[in-house]
């Protein structure tokens, strides 16, 4: 909620906060039933008397724009006749009822916050600035100052650039995963192919097994297309293999969603006796899987276990792989590999979405690519990130209270930790928020509620002074919070949430 005030205006202060709420109000923006931040609090945030903010929430609260409930604070609430005033589209029923199944509200509202630029973010995973490897942007602009050469900013087939597509396939040849350029479509990023992946499969009401905890964004295409979603616990091998039969034989599942190397959130891999095993069922019960490798070539240890698409024999798997978690995110460039009847099949989808791949991330990868020196540079982003993982394990050594557990990853981007028992993640994040710190809490990344007593850290991002500074802020409020004994004293997420 931001409130611009003018002290140097004529109007009374507390008019100009009455007048912008009632506005938001009107508009939309603020709609009914969400809780207005607490007086004290609003009135620390805009500079002003407690007083002031006393005296625009009394007057909404007269013109019956608000009102205070019990156990609540103050509430949107308009009355019959202001409603009349409100011109704003009917929102919930513009929009398909079935976004509220899906709507995943927290990840909206956190968003913004986790990204600001004074905070010391271990919240979301991303490709560390400094490691982002010069791309040929110089020679794209020479090369388009003539006329003739101006086609490279065209378009390009649906499922990407020809040469692109062969550079990938030269790329997986040198991991012994054979491909030709029909079975790789280059996406726009690799969220763009889980989506597409379950528009061409699921229909509303099919089942989709996931590991739990699983990566929030593929569990919301999932109920964006309407599955049902069954969930299989995790351990350091992986998906736990004991029971899945039975979880096939009884909900005919579609297909199975899966990380198996460095998987997000809980950097773990699975090992090569569940990846036969994941196949061979597979072809038993006919469930098509979808591997997800996003955090491909990031694995610290020298050898790699091949990826279930290198195993399958029968066009069961496809394959998502991104340079977002190699080179970085804001190119949006991604590929997916399978066999070339689903790869047609995405094409005619993904015409729908985006027609084809930005051309020009396009052409700056493929030269990169060509350049020949995306080894080397996968070889250095490793070994930062093993050194930026120590630094982040150590630190919690050093500063963790009794409780917080977790395993040191072997690769990937991301520390999962198990929270001591009195302490839940969303309470946490806003005592570290307020200290500047944030992180990732446990619960998007599962579809039932058990989330609570997990929070996600990424160490890619931070820089080793932000690791080293952020750490010690974050284990001192777990401390913090293990000793509030008094329900009173606790802090609830909706003393910041939706204020931002
Ligand atoms: C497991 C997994 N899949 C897919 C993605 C999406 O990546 P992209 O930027 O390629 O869309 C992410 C991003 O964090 C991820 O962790």
């Amino acid at each position: 909620m931001e409130i611009i005030i003018d002290k140097a205006a004529k109007q009374p202060i507390y008019i100009q906060i009455y007048e912008q709420i009632r506005l938001m109000i009107i508009s939309g923006e603020l709609e009914e039933g969400i809780v207005l931040p607490p007086e004290r609090k609003l009135a620390a945030e805009l500079g002003v008397n407690r007083s002031t903010i006393l005296n625009a929430y009394n007057r909404l609260k007269t013109d019956e724009f608000i009102e205070a409930r019990v156990g609540q604070g103050t509430v949107v609430s308009v009355k019959a006749e202001n409603r009349n005033e409100i011109v704003s589209p009917k929102w919930n029923q513009l929009f398909n009822s079935r976004l509220d199944d899906f709507n995943n509200n927290m990840i909206g509202r956190l968003f913004p916050l986790l990204g600001k630029k004074d905070i010391i973010s271990f919240a979301l995973g991303m490709a560390s600035p400094d490691l982002i490897p010069e791309l040929p942007f110089e020679s794209l602009a020479d090369l388009t100052k003539a006329k003739a050469n101006r086609e490279i900013l065209s378009q390009t087939p649906v499922a990407g650039n020809e040469e692109l597509r062969e550079n990938i396939c030269t790329l997986l040849a040198k991991e012994n995963i054979n491909s030709t350029p029909e079975e790789i479509m280059v996406l726009t990023g690799s969220q763009q192919g889980i989506d597409i992946a379950t528009r061409i499969l699921i229909q509303p009401g099919d089942v989709v097994i996931v590991e739990a905890p699983t990566y929030f964004l593929a569990l919301e295409s999932f109920k964006a297309a309407g599955a049902k979603i069954i969930e299989v616990p995790i351990d350091n091998n992986g998906m736990l293999m004991d029971g899945i039969e039975q979880l096939f034989i009884k909900y005919h599942p579609k297909c199975i969603y899966t990380i198996p190397n460095c998987q997000n959130p809980s950097s773990y891999s699975m090992s090569l006796e569940r990846r036969k095993k994941l196949l061979e069922l597979a072809y038993r019960y006919d469930v098509f899987i979808l591997e997800d490798d996003a955090y491909a070539g990031l694995d610290f240890k020298e050898k790699t276990l091949p990826t279930l698409y290198q195993m399958d024999t029968n066009g069961y798997v496809l394959l998502l792989r991104t340079f977002s978690k190699t080179i970085c995110s804001g190119i949006r460039l991604g590929y997916m590999a399978a066999h070339k009847r689903m790869i047609a099949q995405c094409c005619y989808v993904r015409q729908n979405m985006d027609i084809h791949p930005n051309t020009i991330s396009q052409w700056l990868i493929c030269e990169y690519i060509k350049g020949g020196t995306y080894e080397t540079h996968m070889k250095k982003i490793k070994e930062e990130y093993l050194k930026k993982c120590n630094l982040m394990h150590n630190e919690l050594l050093n500063h963790a209270p009794k409780g917080l557990t977790w395993s040191k990853p072997s690769g990937g981007y991301y520390f999962w930790c198990r929270l001591p028992k009195e302490v839940r993640t969303s309470e946490l994040l806003v005592l570290c928020i307020r200290d500047g710190v944030a992180f990732m809490p446990g619960i998007p990344f599962f579809t039932y509620e058990c989330g609570e007593n997990f929070m996600r850290l990424n160490f890619t991002t931070p820089t080793a002074g932000q690791i080293h500074k952020g750490i010690p802020i974050l284990c001192a409020n777990i401390k913090k919070l293990i000793n509030t004994e008094t329900k009173e004293n606790r802090v609830s997420p909706s003393n910041f949430l939706p204020l931002y």
